[in-house]
């Protein structure tokens, strides 16, 4: 028998996280349901320009679960089937938000599977209030000066304002004079 979909199995949750909103979360939440524990796996790629760097992004995934023996982070490079292997996974997790998530994750999915059919993708569709939410949007409205305190886990909020030097004010961030 695999360790697929059992309680005590390791799913392991790739991604970029730059950064972790709530919608990962609520995700998060939803795989330990099923199965035992995650591990956050974050793709180092040097092709991207990410905000976070991969020590800050780790970081940040650590601050969030403290505490929480069921849920830890690692890094990856290469391919991520080769990665869940060596942690010895049978199960990836992704999260759909809508429609138009689906056609590049079924892709990936079944290009996984070709090259791993030993490792099975689950899909998971977080609440609707956060199939809006994606780490590229916090960081622009963030940015722009809007509210983000819903969207992502507090850590990351405090991240976000000590990266662009904008100290929090009665609820609201500030732009640096
Ligand atoms: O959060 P993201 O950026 O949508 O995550 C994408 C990720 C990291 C899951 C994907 O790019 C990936 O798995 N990269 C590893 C390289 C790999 O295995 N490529 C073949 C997959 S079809």
């Amino acid at each position: 028998m695999t360790n697929t979909g059992r309680k005590g199995s390791l799913a392991v949750f790739p991604g970029s996280f730059d950064p972790i909103t709530n919608g990962h979360l609520d995700i998060v939440d939803r795989v330990l349901r099923v199965f035992g524990r995650v591990r956050m796996a974050i793709l180092v790629n040097p092709e991207k320009r990410p905000l976070f760097s991969v020590d800050e992004r780790v970081a940040i995934i650590r601050e969030a679960y403290r505490g929480n023996p069921r849920v830890d982070v690692d890094t990856f490079s290469g391919l991520l089937v080769d990665y869940a292997e060596r942690a010895g996974a049978s199960v990836i997790i992704r999260g759909i938000r809508a429609i138009s998530d689906f056609e590049y994750e079924f892709q990936m999915a079944l290009m996984n599977r070709r090259l791993n059919p030993q490792i099975e993708t689950v899909f998971m569709m977080p609440a609707e209030s956060y199939s809006y939410v994606s780490s590229r949007l916090v960081k622009e409205v963030f940015q722009l000066g809007g509210r983000v305190s819903d969207l992502v886990p507090p850590v990351v909020e405090k991240r976000l304002r000590d990266k662009y030097g904008m100290p929090l004010v009665a609820g609201r961030v500030r732009r640096r004079k």
